[in-house]
């Protein structure tokens, strides 16, 4: 069952007063509300307004700042602006990628991080740049930015024992 309640999308689309041409914004309100676009909501949004699912999906896929799967409990954003893809972050995000087993843009399986790609972030004068959480991180390589993502996951798991 899903945790989010069922008016959720009723409200919504009243809000927009169930006009299509209204849809994106539809769909970023769901998002500030759940986190993400989770399927089942986007299911009753299409019937609510009369579209096809497909055409949601569309938009959820061709923007990203829409997501699909709930976020990761850190942000690990990678800078793929032509500095610092010039300087090598091509070769960390599949670095990150492969030790993790995700995709760009996705969320571990234990939900710890999601690796997000932005364009430059002006600090191209320090590329390649990795964000963790808003630090910046800067002249990262593959080794270094593993390594800053391991120390995350071990913070973590010593958060949880401080918590008991
Ligand atoms: S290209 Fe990465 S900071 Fe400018």
């Amino acid at each position: 069952m899903s945790p989010f309640k069922n008016e959720l999308i009723q409200e919504i689309v009243t809000r927009y007063e169930e006009d299509i041409g209204m849809l994106i914004p539809m769909m970023q309100d769901l998002q500030a509300e759940c986190g993400y676009l989770p399927a089942e909501q986007l299911r009753t949004l299409a019937r609510q307004i009369h579209i096809p699912l497909t055409r949601i999906y569309g938009i959820a896929t061709f923007y990203s700042s829409f997501r699909l799967a709930p976020k990761g409990q850190h942000e690990v954003t990678l800078c793929m602006g032509t500095v610092c893809y010039l300087k090598g972050a091509g070769r960390i995000s599949e670095a990150i990628c492969e030790e993790y087993h995700i995709d760009p843009g996705g969320t571990t399986s234990d939900r710890l991080f999601t690796l997000q790609a932005v364009n430059c972030v002006g600090a191209c004068a320090l590329a390649p740049v990795m964000i963790v959480d808003g630090k910046y991180h800067d002249g990262v390589t593959s080794d270094s930015a593993l390594e800053i993502i391991s120390t995350l996951s071990a913070d973590e798991a010593a958060g949880k024992e401080d918590k008991g």
